[in-house]
């Protein structure tokens, strides 16, 4: 059993639990409901979601409570506080400056927040700013991309981009011109693919160069693809809880990711929209023994993947593979 963990696929907006949507509402003077049962069921996924476009729409009501820069310095705080109680010794927070603008606030307003709220922790975390899938999102995500490119650094700040949204609705290929730039720059990035669309939307994301793929559960139809993954050694971040939820996966049995260890791919294990999906990266894992068997030396191989393919320095790694393997 590790005996910490590694985070690397966390949505902010995801991770706010009704504690922390207390704290942010208290602060701000907003009214929350007072029975606990329900602001618990307004801030977590239903039973009935059918789908990634049914879970996004659980958003709104985190996002509301972060349009000013001291709920979002709070909020990533928080977070990390959090996270760092369920064990976890390094991890990367993202989140979309284009979805804190509601009340006014920049994008690199909503930035600076983040990052003012991920120096008070004690946690060592990193930032990827997500660009948006939509209609109408084009200039934003530019933007987005710039402020990535003046905050980008190796370590204690903004280190990649990525792509959230109706991957379903809005297709990975779609944003060439986006990713191009960003590759042009030197920003790191991983997408969310292949896990509302089909393994066409994993390929374009590999074939843009993306370091990381978020979810990439849908590459099991995919031979070619998945002996491609592998060579590249491009990571997959897995979120079992967020996948069952959004349908990504029809059968929990069969859910991929041993399968995926089998074949060399770099499989790590994350929460996703821990709030949201009412799961923590301890009950992640303890899904993954329980009901599919994954042993401790897969365990060990999940630690190891996901502290290569993090986005931070040589120097972080070694110190988290001495923390992790001891
Ligand atoms: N934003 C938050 N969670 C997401 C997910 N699972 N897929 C795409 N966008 C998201
Ligand atoms: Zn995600």
């Amino acid at each position: 059993m590790p005996k910490a963990y590694i985070e690397l696929h966390l949505h902010l907006d995801g991770a706010i639990t009704p504690e922390i949507a207390r704290m942010l509402a208290d602060s701000q003077g907003i009214l929350l409901p007072e029975d606990e049962k329900e602001l618990e069921r307004q801030l977590s996924v239903s039973e009935d979601c059918r789908s990634l476009n049914d879970f996004l729409q659980c958003f709104s009501l985190p996002l509301s409570l972060m349009q000013t820069a001291q709920a979002i310095e709070k909020a990533v705080y928080l977070v990390q506080e959090n996270i760092r109680k369920d064990g976890v010794i390094y991890g990367e927070i993202r989140f979309a400056p284009q979805l804190h603008c509601q009340k006014g606030l920049t994008q690199e307003e909503a930035v600076q927040a983040a990052l003012a709220g991920l120096s008070r922790s004690t946690l060592a975390c990193n930032l990827i700013l997500c660009c948006m899938r939509g209609e109408d999102t084009a200039e934003a995500n530019a933007e987005t991309l710039r402020l990535a490119v003046k905050y980008l650094t190796e370590d204690g700040g903004v280190v990649a981009i990525d792509l959230a949204g109706a991957e379903g609705l809005y297709p990975t290929r779609d944003y060439e011109t986006l990713f191009r730039t960003a590759k042009e720059k030197g920003v790191p990035f991983t997408i969310h693919a292949g896990e509302a669309d089909g393994s066409e939307s994993v390929q374009s994301a590999v074939e843009f160069g993306a370091a990381r793929i978020g979810h990439g559960v849908r590459v099991r139809q995919d031979e070619k693809l998945m002996n491609q993954l592998a060579q590249k050694h491009i990571c997959l971040e897995m979120c079992p809880t967020s996948n069952y939820q959004t349908r990504a996966v029809e059968d929990m049995s069969q859910y991929p990711i041993r399968e995926f260890l089998k074949r060399g791919l770099c499989v790590t294990v994350n929460t996703d929209d821990m709030a949201i999906s009412r799961t923590n990266i301890q009950k992640e894992f303890a899904y993954l023994r329980e009901f599919l068997g994954l042993t401790e030396v897969e365990e060990e191989q999940l630690m190891e993947n996901a502290i290569q393919s993090a986005f931070t320095t040589q120097e972080r790694k070694d110190e988290l593979r001495k923390r992790c393997f001891v």
